[in-house]
């Protein structure tokens, strides 16, 4: 076996590693809006040398508020898609329901800790900013798809959270220090998530045809094209708001709207589909699929 993950040390882990809303954010707690919020290697901001300081710090947030709104979408459908894997099996392995419940449960509370951080944003941001969705129809869409290509989508993003936060945040010294702690507990919790993720993929792939793996990640791209539309569609979104905070319109708006695209392309899709333990999986289910996803990489990266 390529892992030596189980539903019963992972819960144990599980319990072990919860925290409560209040531990990161209170409800009527200020971000620190003279910081940065996100690490420069998501956001890619202090590269762009056509704004100024402050305007790079505003588009920063502005990214920071973008991560918020795609961890909420993306954890709103890797709920259903939970309770869906769990209940055709709640009798089997009472270690296996409760992992998969407590998982549930812990997403449930992300999503909750991501609302009540934009709500905070929201509170001390000059504009509105727009987002994508509704997140309802963007998880209708991803979860019309086999749930054995929807499964390597969530693994693959669970995976990623823990790579945001070991590669990148933890040393950042200058980031605001709640946004830092949401990060660092939704990595706390992420990295049980992502071993049952493991197990649901073995489960979900086993007994199936070279061919039949081979429709799953087509599905599996299927999803990412749909998803990096969205990131494309709220980058310019992201603009928009830049311009209406600082008053003016953006003389080369397309080469930072395709950079910032790339950015997010990074941020929410490639750091994921070149982490280790996600490749590990992809192995094992079909060392065909592991090259498929691997040749498509760097237009992520
Ligand atoms: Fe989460
Ligand atoms: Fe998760």
């Amino acid at each position: 076996m390529y892992h030596d993950f189980n539903y019963e040390a992972t819960l144990a882990s599980s319990l072990r590693a919860q925290w409560q809303l209040d531990d990161v954010l209170r409800e009527d707690q200020p971000l620190d809006f003279s910081r940065n919020f996100m690490p420069e290697s998501l956001a890619w901001t202090a590269a762009l040398g056509s704004l100024n300081p402050f305007e790079q710090r505003i588009l920063n947030q502005i990214s920071a508020h973008q991560y918020l709104c795609i961890f909420g979408v993306v954890e709103e459908f890797i709920l259903p898609f939970l309770l869906d894997h769990a209940r055709p099996a709640l009798r089997d392995d009472d270690y296996r329901v409760r992992a998969l419940l407590n998982f549930a449960g812990e997403e449930a509370k992300h999503i909750h800790l991501f609302k009540r951080f934009h709500e905070a944003f929201v509170r001390g941001f000059p504009v509105e900013c727009q987002v994508i969705g509704p997140s309802e129809a963007i998880g209708a869409e991803v979860l019309r798809h086999d749930p054995l290509a929807v499964a390597l989508v969530i693994l693959m993003i669970e995976w990623m959270t823990q790579q945001h936060y070991l590669g990148s945040i933890r040393d950042d010294g200058d980031l605001d220090p709640l946004f830092k702690s949401l990060m660092k507990h939704h990595w706390m919790e992420e990295a049980q998530h992502a071993k049952l993720d493991t197990l649901i993929v073995d489960a979900l792939g086993e007994g199936r045809s070279e061919a039949e793996i081979d429709r799953a990640i087509d599905e599996f791209f299927e999803i990412g094209g749909f998803l990096d539309e969205g990131l494309k569609q709220q980058a310019a979104f992201n603009l928009d708001a830049l311009e209406k905070v600082i008053g003016r319109k953006l003389d080369d708006r397309d080469e930072i709207l395709a950079q910032q695209h790339q950015a997010a392309r990074w941020t929410y899709i490639g750091s994921g589909m070149v982490h280790d333990r996600f490749k590990a999986t992809l192995e094992s289910l079909s060392p065909n699929a592991a090259k498929r996803i691997a040749d498509a990489a760097p237009t992520f990266a």
